[in-house]
C-alpha cells in the first residue's frame, strides 16, 4: 500500500507543529471512519510502511535537539489516538467479534468423557440371575429390614434354637414389647423371600432372588458385614434331587465354563432336608490342587437342598396348595461377591465397596 507522504517539516515553533499534527491527526480520523479495522492498522501501525513510522522518523528523529520534546508530547499524543482508533475498529466489527467469539481450535485435544460401567457385583448378579432366567424363572425381591418370622420362625429356626447361632444377626433397638415373630432385623439371607413368594403365589413356582444380606461379621479378605446373595427356589409335583443337581451343574457350567465340574456335600440348614453344599472343580488349577483349593481341587460355592416339609407347612397357612403330600422342591442361595472374586480374581472383597476408580475403571 502507498501512503500518502507524510511531509517535512520546515518549522519547529508550537504553532507550525500544532497545525501539522492536526493534518495528521484529521487524516487518522478519516481513515478509521472509512477503513475497516485491518485496513486501517496496516496503514497506520504497519511495522515497516505504517504512517506512525513516517511521521516518527520524519518528524521525531529528524527534530533538531531543542524542538524534541515538543514534536516527542504531540507524537505521544498522535499514536494513543490511532491505537485507539485500532483498537475501536476491531472492537466494532460486529462479524469479526462474532467470529472469535466462536472459534474452535480444532488442533486442541478432546474433552474426555468417562465411559460408565456396571459395578462388578451387579454384573455378576445379573449374570447368575440371566442363567436362571433362560431356564424360565422369574425374579423377585424382598424386604432388607425382615422380620424375626420371615427370617427366621418361618425358615424353620424355632425361637431359641442354635441354628440361629450360625448366622449372627443385626436388630432394629428397642422392640423388647413386640412379640418376638414382628422384630425387626437386618435379613441374615435371602431365604426369607422364599416364604414371601409362596405367601403370595401357589406352585408351580421358579424364582430367583438377588439382594443384599447382613450380618455382625467382621471385615477382612473374604468377608464383609453386607454382602449380595441369590436365592433360588422351584417348587412342582415331582421335584428331586437330581433336578437339584442338574440345574445347579448347569448354572455352574454356565457361569464358569463347561469344564467345570460340581459335587455335593451333606450339610444342613434349617429350611432344607436334605442340604449339601456345592463344590466346583477349582477353576485355578483345573482341580491338581493349588494354593486357591488349599490343594483339595475343589472350591465350595454355595448351599442348597430340598425344602423341607416344616417350611411348605408355614408356607400352607396361607396357600394351601404347598402340601408337601403333592409337591415338593428345591432352593439354593449364593454369595454374588464369592463367585465375582472367583471370577475376575480378585482376593480382596473391599474393592468392591472402596470406590477407587482405578480399579472399577478395569471393568469398564
Ligand atoms: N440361606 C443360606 C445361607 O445364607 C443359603 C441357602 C439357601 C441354603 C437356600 C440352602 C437353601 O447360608
Amino acid at each position: 500500500m502507498t501512503n500518502d507522504p507524510i511531509p517535512n517539516l520546515t518549522a519547529f515553533d508550537e504553532a507550525a507543529l500544532d497545525q501539522a499534527f492536526a493534518v495528521i491527526e484529521r487524516q487518522a480520523r478519516k481513515d478509521a471512519a472509512q477503513l475497516d479495522g485491518e485496513a486501517f492498522r496496516l496503514k497506520w501501525l504497519g511495522r515497516k510502511q505504517g504512517l506512525l513510522n513516517e511521521v516518527s522518523d520524519r518528524w521525531l528523529k529528524a527534530a533538531p535537539a531543542q524542538a524534541k520534546k515538543a514534536v516527542g508530547q504531540r507524537f505521544k499524543i498522535l499514536k494513543e489516538l490511532v491505537e485507539q482508533f485500532e483498537k475501536d475498529s476491531s472492537g466494532a466489527d460486529p462479524t469479526d467479534a462474532a467470529l472469535k467469539a466462536e472459534a474452535i481450535d480444532v488442533t486442541l485435544p478432546g474433552t474426555r468423557r468417562l465411559t460408565g460401567a456396571v459395578h462388578p457385583i451387579t454384573r455378576t448378579l445379573d449374570e447368575i440371575v440371566a442363567v436362571f432366567a433362560a431356564l424360565g424363572y422369574s425374579v423377585g425381591v424382598g424386604p432388607e429390614v425382615e422380620t424375626d418370622y420371615y427370617n427366621f420362625e418361618s425358615m424353620n429356626f424355632p425361637p431359641g434354637h442354635p441354628a440361629r447361632d450360625t448366622q449372627d444377626t443385626l436388630v432394629v433397638e428397642s422392640q423388647e414389647r413386640r412379640p418376638l415373630r414382628d422384630r425387626l432385623l437386618l435379613r441374615t439371607h435371602t431365604s426369607p423371600v422364599q416364604m414371601r413368594t409362596m405367601e403370595l403365589e401357589p406352585p408351580p413356582v421358579r424364582i430367583v432372588i438377588p439382594g443384599k444380606v447382613h450380618r455382625n461379621d467382621a471385615a477382612d479378605a473374604t468377608h464383609s458385614p453386607i454382602f449380595h446373595q441369590v436365592e433360588g427356589l422351584c417348587v412342582d409335583t415331582n421335584i428331586t434331587f437330581s433336578d437339584l443337581k442338574g440345574t445347579l451343574d448347569h448354572a455352574m457350567k454356565a457361569l464358569f465354563g463347561s469344564a467345570v465340574k460340581t459335587r455335593f456335600f451333606p450339610s444342613f440348614f434349617p429350611f432344607t432336608e436334605p442340604s449339601a453344599d456345592v463344590q466346583i472343580s477349582c477353576i485355578f488349577c483345573g482341580g491338581k490342587g493349588c494354593r486357591k483349593c488349599k490343594q483339595s481341587g475343589w472350591i465350595e460355592l454355595l448351599g442348597c437342598g430340598m425344602v423341607d416339609p416344616s417350611v411348605f407347612a408355614f408356607a400352607a397357612e396361607k396357600q394351601p396348595a404347598y402340601d408337601s403330600k403333592k409337591i415338593s422342591g428345591f432352593a439354593f442361595g449364593m454369595g454374588v461377591e464369592r463367585i465375582a472374586m472367583m471370577k475376575y480374581g480378585i482376593s480382596e472383597i473391599g474393592q468392591f465397596y472402596a470406590g477407587d476408580m482405578r480399579f472399577l475403571g478395569q471393568f469398564a
